[in-house]
């Protein structure tokens, strides 16, 4: 029986063993259900899936590709039902079309992949007996959001002329939103969602801020800019700027318009987390997902209202457009001690203090040399010029409900130390660095709209019999291994969830629970693994389940419709797709107690 394994409260399951089977593998004691995979018809008229017989239309009506970030919202009026938002952050054409030629894609399948990208609100329904939940297709909250849907542009930077292109003489209207990655649920009742990887959609790139971004300088993978010239940056040197947001939408109203809100900066946002400040004005914590970029944070300079009136609603559509923009750096105590091996520090801890570096407050910059435009629009290049800490890959950010400790996710750094790249630092303590790390952030006075703020390493991830790894001080014998922490969430109990993306042990990525607290602190358990070639996003952890987006099944070099790397979930002869999984106790009864 699960609930007599040891362990926090919360986290007592039997862990899952390190392995590479081609499924979902839960604890012992605990069922799972697929609550909703790519393609399933969402909206009135969307016809079923079937691989064959794919069409834009048709997408565009459909659960979208590669599930990333969860966000499950109350629905009280409705019994037993809640509100699903998942985001969908890019397609794998090889693993969509049978036969696909990827120097000549047709148009159809490039409408489709449009129409695979994006957002997708569904309500769901669970069953009274158990965790499992099921999709309750043509709802009226239901919801498509694609790579061509309207966006409201907001914020200081709204109206900018680097926002300007061809098609919006306004700077503040774009089409489309791409790469989602994770995000965040806001106390308001809406969800924040980080365009990532907005890089690899645009061609021809040539400005210094293209290069800083990623943005190449040849024809891009998918084409795009042959079928729509905004993708083509010799065309439209603008339209990539227009990417690179936190998006926000707010799912109650099917009708809204989503917003990309300027005022929290452009760069490639991994995810957006929100909290409160004693006095009621939200801080968003955000990471920019590269090796050696930074992590930030937003403080409003307004407070929330609370209650579901309409002046509430309409005064929170604009937190997150008034206030300020800092990014981190962060400075070790011990650094006579740090060689790029992992040793831990003589005084036992990776620790020190940080300070967030104001970068620009509405209309005002504090970056010499910038407008407050620049500041927004070219976020990357106002945090080089003020020294801001290069960290290995900032993913996912989560402030624990109990402590208000925030913890981050950096997921590795293999060019750490090599030649012409910043070497080992007390946060980022290991060169060649395959693993990643979890760092925990006490804001001064436990005020998140402070300039100053405590951290140590939580985690160092590897090998726990590789002397140069740390489980927050816990018997390394005793914990499941992990490698690449990428998604964090809390539990109800005050325990760290944590998935990974690109585990370098061997095993395929999963999902993992650890206390925070006391003296269980850092005892990680492993709670799932996931097919092959997948990673494992947007946990959320419920009292009854847990629910997890399985992205990228099969995605492994060389994979194709033909010649699948996964046959997961439908098993042989049928096409790999990414779902959403619903994981619960087969007796009814709560996660891990
Ligand atoms: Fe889309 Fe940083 O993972
Ligand atoms: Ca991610
Ligand atoms: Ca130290
Ligand atoms: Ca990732």
């Amino acid at each position: 029986r699960p609930g007599k394994a040891d362990g926090a409260r919360g986290l007592r399951f039997t862990p899952v063993a390190p392995n590479t089977d081609d499924k979902v593998t839960v604890p012992e004691g605990y069922a799972q259900n697929v609550v909703i995979r790519w393609g399933e018809p969402i909206l009135r008229g969307a016809p079923a899936f079937h691989p064959d017989r794919q069409s834009a239309r048709a997408q565009a009506g459909q659960f979208g590709y590669n599930n990333d970030f969860l966000s499950l919202l109350p629905l009280p009026r409705e019994w037993r039902r809640q509100v699903l938002v998942a985001n969908h952050e890019y397609t794998d054409e090889q693993l969509m079309f049978k036969g696909y030629d990827s120097e000549n894609p047709t148009r159809e399948q490039v409408e489709i992949a449009w129409a695979a990208h994006g957002l997708s609100v569904v309500v769901v329904q669970e069953e009274w007996r158990n965790g499992k939940l099921t999709p309750v297709t043509r709802h009226h909250l239901n919801r498509r959001i694609t790579a061509t849907s309207e966006f409201e542009l907001t914020g200081p930077a709204a109206g900018s002329d680097l926002l300007k292109t061809s098609a919006d003489r306004s700077g503040r209207k774009v089409l489309g939103t791409l790469n989602n990655c994770a995000g965040g649920t806001t106390p308001w009742g809406t969800i924040l969602s980080g365009e990532e990887n907005f890089n690899q959609y645009f061609a021809h790139g040539s400005s210094p801020t293209d290069k800083r971004y990623g943005i190449g300088s040849g024809a891009t993978e998918r084409k795009w800019e042959r079928f729509d010239k905004r993708f083509d940056a010799a065309q439209e040197p603008n339209e990539p700027h227009r990417f690179g947001w936190v998006v926000e939408l707010d799912p109650y109203d099917p009708h809204s318009t989503p917003r990309k809100r300027t005022a929290l900066g452009r760069f490639k946002h991994e995810a957006a987390q929100p909290r409160l400040t004693a006095d009621g004005r939200p801080v968003v914590y955000m990471g920019d997902d590269e090796r050696f970029d930074y992590f930030y944070k937003f403080v409003s300079s307004k407070r929330m209202k609370r209650g579901n009136s309409r002046h509430a609603r309409e005064h929170n559509a604009t937190l997150l457009d008034e206030g300020t923009l800092y990014v981190a750096k962060l400075t070790g105590d011990s650094p006579q001690d740090i060689d790029g091996s992992g040793k831990l520090p003589s005084d036992g801890e990776f620790d020190g203090s940080g300070v967030w570096i104001p970068l620009a407050t509405g209309d005002t910059s504090h970056v010499p040399g910038m407008t407050a435009e620049e500041v927004y629009v070219f976020t990357r290049l106002a945090a080089d010029k003020v020294g801001a800490t290069k960290m290995d890959r900032p993913e996912d950010v989560e402030p624990s409900p109990r402590t208000g400790r925030v913890y981050v996710a950096l997921t590795n750094n293999t060019n750490r130390g090599k030649d012409g790249h910043p070497a080992a630092d007390e946060a980022n303590p290991r060169n060649l660095n395959k693993h990643g790390q979890v760092l925990e952030l006490a804001e001064h006075w436990d005020d998140p709209s402070g300039d100053g703020f405590a951290w140590r390493l939580f985690l160092v991830a590897g090998d726990p019999e590789d002397p140069a790894t740390y489980y927050a001080g816990f018997p390394k014998e005793k914990v499941s291994p992990i490698s690449c922490p990428d998604n964090v969430a809390f539990d109800d109990h005050g325990n760290l969830w944590i998935s990974t993306d690109g585990n370098k042990l061997g095993s395929h990525d999963g999902l993992f629970g650890v206390a925070t607290r006391g003296e269980r602190r850092g005892e990680i358990k492993q709670f799932l693994t996931v097919p092959a070639g997948a990673e494992t996003c947007g946990p959320i952890i419920q009292d009854r389940r847990v629910l997890v987006a399985v992205q990228h099944p099969g995605e492994v070099d060389g994979a194709s419709v033909e010649n699948p790397a996964s046959v997961w979930p439908d098993g042989p002869g049928r096409i790999v797709r990414p779902s959403v999984v619903a994981v619960y106790r087969k007796d009814g009864r709560d996660i891990g107690v």
